[in-house]
């Protein structure tokens, strides 16, 4: 890539958004971090900063919280009957397919990912959350519970439960995908009834607070859903230890995970967490390598591999080593790196400096540690936050590069035997367990696999299908708790029986 890359020409509405100063939205309204502090957002592709976010600190989040209690209370929200607020959870959905491109050059520019990509995957995946968690809204139903009650004989009893909505949240949501991990977070929050107070990351704050507006014209109720733009040690730990706040939400790092835990224990606030992965892709011997080669490139190289579900470990037969070896490398060299909103583009750059030094740390550490890069291995050249897809081989399961989630487009291949205990001891053979794909012709061997993988999705013959209506998350230190599906609600809300005597 030259040095000097050309930046493609902004629309005029998105150069008009990220003109204007952007803020924090508190009980609906626009306000300047109390601090008066900003920060700089930029552009990965070329490292220009294009706009400035509000610093929002300890006293935002403290009036954010605040504004989310008094709207759970004794706004309108909590007034509103369940076909009035699953109307406005639908209108948010509209919106934002009505801003589609608005919104996907703007996640382009934020991100680094491709325009195409945000345009098809991103933005309808966003939209669609709102529409399929608006249908719940009018249907989320408790029970009538027949009671035997041994002690008070002839006496009857009618109890029921109320599903009841858990309280204030506070969300803290990742830079991988920032509208869909906001759309995540907030459809079943809003669905269910609950306020919400959204930390967004500071790499990207730019289509939440997008959304933000979304969210007003589509007439959400102030302090409904409030958005802080700020930094993770100090915007978002005020969050997760704030003692307004009755749940925490968390998308990120195992290791921030664990500090969010901690900062909820003192109050014993409830918590959900989607955590990292380093998830393991098996291609069988009788596998369709036509689909299984395309597929496992796609299954680490889409989004740069900053996917927590990242197909990162690639296990093959030895028989079809050689061949699927050569034919992922040759889809990783055929990528075109490139600014996002350039149309030709098929991967950008990391989302950050910091991120792309961090991979750059693995790659190096990867040939320290023995391993080959077949293809890629480095930064490339010239500005921007670019790193080549990279195919390792000759890996060790102690090895580094095998073990830990290194969040960029790094696989690593490695050769089996035979599909039996010994592949299946080394594919769970991680702290993680988000998701697992398998890649064979044999439709009782991949039920028989899937069954064995501990992980919250396994993909058979496919990789990276989301859907609003499929649970997602992960087994052991993946994470708590499950986004989207029916299963999301759980998070969201709490069960009170009630029991009357007759
Ligand atoms: P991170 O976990 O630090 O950041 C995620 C969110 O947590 C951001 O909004 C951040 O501001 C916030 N945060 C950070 N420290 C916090 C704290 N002490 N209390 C409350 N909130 C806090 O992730 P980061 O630093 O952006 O990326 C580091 C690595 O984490 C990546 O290389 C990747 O391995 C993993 N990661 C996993 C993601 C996933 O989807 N599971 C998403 C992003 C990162
Ligand atoms: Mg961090």
């Amino acid at each position: 890539m030259s040095a000097v890359m050309k930046e493609p020409q902004i629309s005029r509405p998105v150069a008009q958004f990220i003109g204007s100063p952007k803020k924090l939205l508190i009980d609906g309204k626009w306000l300047p971090a109390v601090s008066e502090a900003t920060f700089e957002v930029k552009n990965p592709a070329s490292g220009a900063t294009i706009a400035r976010a509000a610093e929002g600190d300890k006293l935002d989040v403290d009036a954010a919280v605040r504004a989310a209690r008094r709207a759970f209370e004794s706004g309108p929200w909590p007034a509103m009957t369940p076909s009035e607020r699953s109307k406005i959870v639908w209108r948010i959905g509209d919106l934002i397919s009505k801003y589609t491109d608005e919104l996907a050059e703007l996640e382009s520019l934020d991100n680094g990912k491709p325009v195409a990509v945000a345009r098809v995957a991103d933005v309808p995946l966003a939209a669609d959350i709102f529409q399929y968690m608006a249908g719940w809204c009018t249907k989320i139903e408790g029970k009538t519970i027949p009671l035997s009650v041994l002690y008070t004989p002839g006496v009857q009893y009618h109890s029921y439960t109320r599903p009841e909505p858990i309280g204030v949240v506070g969300q803290i949501i990742p830079w991988n995908f920032p509208l869909l991990m906001a759309a995540w977070k907030l459809a079943p929050a809003l669905a269910t009834g609950c306020t919400v107070v959204l930390k967004v990351a500071e790499e990207t704050p730019l289509t939440a607070l997008r959304l933000g507006e979304i969210m007003q014209e589509a007439g959400l109720p102030p302090g409904v859903v409030n958005i802080i733009t700020g930094f993770g040690e100090t915007a978002g730990a005020a969050l997760a230890a704030h003692p307004g706040v009755d749940k925490v939400a968390f998308t990120g790092s195992t290791e921030v995970g664990r500090l969010i835990v901690q900062a909820a224990a003192r109050d014993l606030k409830h918590v959900s967490l989607e955590l990292g992965g380093k998830s393991p892709n098996i291609i069988l011997e009788d596998a369709d390598l036509d689909v299984a080669i395309p597929g496992a490139a796609s299954a680490i190289f889409f989004n740069h591999g900053q996917c927590c579900c990242a197909g990162s470990r690639l296990y093959v037969h030895e028989r079809l080593f050689d061949r699927v070896v050569a034919g992922v490398s040759d889809q990783a060299k055929t990528i075109k790196l490139g600014s996002g909103l350039d149309p030709a583009t098929q991967m950008g750059p990391m989302v950050s400096e910091i991120q792309r030094d961090r991979v750059c740390s693995y790659l190096e550490l990867g040939k320290q540690e023995g391993a080959r890069a077949v293809t890629g291995g480095k930064a490339r050249e010239g500005s921007g936050y670019f790193v080549e897809p990279t195919v390792f081989v000759d890996t060790k399961p102690g090895m580094k590069i095998v073990r830990e989630e290194i969040f960029g487009p790094v696989v690593t291949v490695t050769p089996f035997v035979e599909a039996g205990d010994a592949l299946v001891h080394e594919a769970n053979d991680t702290i993680y367990g988000l998701a697992a794909g398998i890649w064979t012709r044999d439709v009782s061997k991949a039920h028989a696999l899937a069954a064995r993988l501990k992980s919250g999705t396994v993909w058979i013959n496919c990789y990276n299908i989301f859907d609003a209506a499929l649970p997602f998350g992960g087994y052991k230190q993946s994470g708590w708790g499950r986004e989207m599906g029916e299963a999301v609600l759980d998070n969201y809300l709490a069960t009170k029986a009630v029991t009357i005597s007759l």
